[in-house]
């Protein structure tokens, strides 16, 4: 599958990527998890050091401008098919069996800022979403519009990671007509951070986006993040929410 996560900062984004690439990477499944979040930090919640995180792919200015022909000189003219196959495979980094990518940050713009970052960047997520069998977890902002429509096409759903809160819920609603916009209809909320009843009255605030699944707020989670370790150990109660939520988003596409 291809996902795409996306919600409000702080929601919960980076963790249920986590979760779902560990759980694929325990089958010893190919999976990569794309941090496409301009605040990066997957690296760290795999249990990475800063340092040992991957190059952004956006900082790979000589890479950029020989795939896309960009020069000085050429009066502004590059390829938007520039060739990446090889991209996914030499900038990412192997962690315990997910590799981890890194895009770095867009140039502003959205999917009319036609420049070569962006051209070498969507090229290469649609390739990983078209040309690879591997899962691909990406791990996004709530803005999605720089997804672009022809990528998004290769998006089996699209999460919405909802935190108890009005704003996180407006996110949600703001997320949901952005992917119809682009083209994107699997779209699914992931309840985060439960801590009591309010998961049903949020389920009624989200509707019409259906909640796919509900995590609890968990003590273990917040003081692997303090610890700079990952937060999926791979516990009966984290792969049964994993498991499931698999099921409901393979039921999307049917
Ligand atoms: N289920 C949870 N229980 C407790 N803390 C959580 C839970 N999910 C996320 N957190 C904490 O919330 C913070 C933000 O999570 P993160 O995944 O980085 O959000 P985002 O990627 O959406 O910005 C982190 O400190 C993380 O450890
Ligand atoms: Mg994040």
């Amino acid at each position: 599958m291809k996902i795409a996560i996306t919600g409000k900062g702080g929601a919960g984004k980076t963790t249920l990527s986590v979760y779902i690439a560990r759980f694929i990477a325990e089958q010893s499944r190919d999976v990569y998890l794309i941090d496409a979040d301009p605040d990066a930090n997957a690296a760290l919640a795999l249990g990475l050091n800063n340092s040992e995180g991957p190059l952004s792919l956006a900082d790979l200015n000589d890479v950029i401008k020989e795939r896309t022909g960009a020069e000085s000189g050429y009066g502004g003219f590059f390829t938007l098919n520039p060739r990446v196959d090889d991209i996914p495979g030499k900038y990412s980094i192997d962690v315990d069996g997910v590799r981890l990518l890194r895009t770095g940050r867009l140039k502003k713009g959205g999917s009319g800022c036609f420049c070569p970052e962006n051209a070498f960047l969507s090229s290469v997520v649609s390739h990983m979403f078209f040309g690879s069998n591997a899962w691909v977890i990406l791990d996004m902002e709530a803005g999605i519009e720089h997804l672009g429509r022809a990528t998004a096409q290769g998006v089996d759903a699209m999460l919405v990671v909802v935190e108890p809160g009005k704003r996180s819920i407006q996110t949600a609603h703001d997320v949901a007509g952005l992917a119809d916009d682009i083209g994107v209809s699997q779209v699914g909320a992931v309840i985060n951070k439960v801590r009591g009843t309010e998961a049903e009255e949020i389920k009624e605030l989200l509707q019409p986006v259906p909640v796919l699944a509900q995590i609890p707020y968990e003590d273990d989670v917040f003081r692997a993040d303090m610890r700079g370790e990952c937060a999926y150990k791979g516990t009966e109660t984290q792969r049964e929410i994993v498991a499931d939520l698999i099921n409901k988003m393979e039921s999307l596409n049917k």
